[in-house]
C-alpha cells in the first residue's frame, strides 16, 4: 500500500491546509512511512485540526496572505495544497465569494514555489470543474477529462478550481514549477466532517441514520429526491492517489474518484442495512442539490498511472458509519472538526 516510493524520506513536505480532512490524512501516511521533515499548515487554531501530530512542524497561517506562504514554503522540496474553504453542497452553494477566496492561497503558493525553487507542487482540484451540462442526468457515464470544457462548472466553488487548475498549467509551462492536478470526488472516511454544514452526503447519511437510531425516531431528511447520483472515493484510495499523481508524470489535470456511481436513496440503503433499521424518507426538494448526475471516468488515470481507485463503497461507508457512531457516542456530536491528538 501507498506510493510515494520515489520521494527521498530526508526532503521538507509541506502540507497545506493539514488540519484538514484530507490534509491531516496524508500527514500521517506520510509520518507512518518515515519521512522525517514534514511541516503541516493550516488556517485554523491547532485545537480545531481533525488530526495533530507533534513529530511534526505545525505552522497556523492564514495562506491567502503571500508572506504567509513565503514563510510556509522556504527551503521547501514538494507543497501539496489542499487548503480550501470548502464543504458539501450545504456549504459551497450559499457561500461562492468564500469559496473563490481560496484562488488567493493556491495562486500564493505557486508564487512562493517560483520564488524558491519548489521542486513539485500538487493541487487538489474536483470534480465540480465539469460543466453542467454534461451532469443533467442521473444516468451519468462518468466524466471525462475534457469534459471541463466549454467551461460550465459549479459556480463559486467549481470556477475557483477551474481557474487554479490553469494556474497551476501555466505556472508549470511558463515558469517550470512542476506541477500535478487532481480532480477529486466526492472524498468520505473517518476524520472527515459529518456535521456543522460543511458535511458530504456519505457522512451526513450516516449521521442522519446514528441520530434516528440512537432518538428512535425512524426518520430520515433527504435532499433532493434521492435519485440523483454521484460516486464516492474513500479516504486511502484518495491519499493512495495523491502518492501515484505526485510520482508519476502527468502535468495535465487527471480524475482521482471512484466509478461507483449510485442513487442518493441506494447510499441511504447501504448505511441502513450497516445500522440495521429501515428508516421513513422524507425528501427535502429545495435543499442544495448541485448536479443531477455525477462520476468518475478512470480510463485516463488507469492509461496514465496503472492504478484507479477500487475501495468498495460498501467497506469504506462500514468503517465510515463505525468511526462516526463513535464520536457521536463517545464524544457527543461536534460542531466543526474532530480532534484527535496522537
Ligand atoms: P477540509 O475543509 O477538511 O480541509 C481544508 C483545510 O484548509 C481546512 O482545515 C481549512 O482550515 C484549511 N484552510 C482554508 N483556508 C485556509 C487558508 N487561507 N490558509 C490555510 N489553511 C486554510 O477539506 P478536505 O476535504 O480535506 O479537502 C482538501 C482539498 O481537497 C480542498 O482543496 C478541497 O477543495 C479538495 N476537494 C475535496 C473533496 C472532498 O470530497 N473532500 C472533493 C473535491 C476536492
Ligand atoms: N451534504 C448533504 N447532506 N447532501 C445530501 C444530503 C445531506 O443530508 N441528503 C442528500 N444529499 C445530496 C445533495 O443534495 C447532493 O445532491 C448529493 O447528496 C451530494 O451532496 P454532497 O456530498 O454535499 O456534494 P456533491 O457531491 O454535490 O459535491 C461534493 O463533491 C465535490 C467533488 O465531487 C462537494 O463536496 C464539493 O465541494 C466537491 O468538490
Amino acid at each position: 500500500m501507498n506510493k510515494m516510493n520515489k520521494m527521498n524520506k530526508e526532503q521538507k513536505i509541506v502540507i497545506c491546509g493539514a488540519g484538514g480532512f484530507i490534509g491531516s490524512a496524508l500527514v500521517n501516511t506520510f509520518r507512518e512511512k518515515g519521512f522525517t521533515q514534514l511541516v503541516a499548515v493550516d488556517k485554523k487554531p491547532m485545537t480545531r485540526w481533525y488530526q495533530r501530530f507533534p513529530d511534526v512542524e505545525n505552522l497556523v497561517l492564514d495562506l491567502e496572505a503571500p508572506d504567509a506562504c513565503n514563510r510556509a514554503l522556504q527551503g521547501a522540496d514538494v507543497c501539496y495544497n489542499l487548503a480550501a474553504d470548502m464543504g458539501g453542497m450545504g456549504f459551497i452553494e450559499l457561500n461562492k465569494a468564500l469559496c473563490m477566496l481560496s484562488v488567493l492561497i493556491n495562486t500564493n503558493l505557486l508564487q512562493s514555489c517560483r520564488k524558491f525553487g519548489v521542486g513539485r507542487f500538487f493541487y487538489a482540484s474536483s470534480a465540480c470543474v465539469y460543466a453542467g451540462y454534461k451532469q443533467l442526468e442521473t444516468e451519468n457515464p462518468g466524466l471525462k477529462e475534457s469534459d471541463a470544457y466549454p467551461a460550465d462548472p459549479e459556480d463559486g466553488y467549481g470556477w475557483e478550481k477551474l481557474f487554479s487548475e490553469r494556474m497551476c498549467r501555466h505556472f508549470d509551462e511558463d515558469f517550470g514549477v512542476d506541477t500535478r492536478v487532481a480532480r477529486f470526488h466526492n472524498v468520505y472516511g473517518p476524520d472527515g466532517t459529518f456535521d456543522g454544514g460543511r458535511e458530504k452526503a456519505p457522512a451526513a447519511i450516516c449521521r442522519k441514520v446514528i441520530e434516528a437510531k440512537l432518538s428512535g425516531c425512524h426518520e430520515i431528511e433527504i435532499w433532493g429526491d434521492g435519485e440523483q447520483t454521484r460516486s464516492f472515493m474513500y479516504i486511502d484510495d484518495c491519499i493512495e492517489g495523491i502518492g501515484r499523481f505526485m510520482d508519476g508524470d502527468v502535468a495535465d489535470a487527471m480524475n482521482l474518484g471512484s466509478d461507483e456511481m449510485v442513487t442518493i436513496n441506494q447510499l441511504v440503503d447501504m448505511v441502513e442495512e450497516i445500522a440495521g433499521l429501515k428508516l421513513k424518507r422524507n425528501y427535502k426538494l429545495d435543499a442544495p442539490k448541485g448536479v443531477r448526475g455525477r462520476s468518475s471516468d478512470n480510463t485516463m488515470i488507469k492509461e496514465k498511472l496503472g492504478w484507479a481507485p477500487s475501495i468498495t463503497l460498501k467497506e469504506g461507508l462500514e468503517k465510515t458509519y463505525a468511526w462516526i457512531y463513535d464520536q457521536m457516542t463517545a464524544h457527543g456530536s461536534s460542531k466543526d472538526a474532530v480532534v484527535n491528538i496522537s
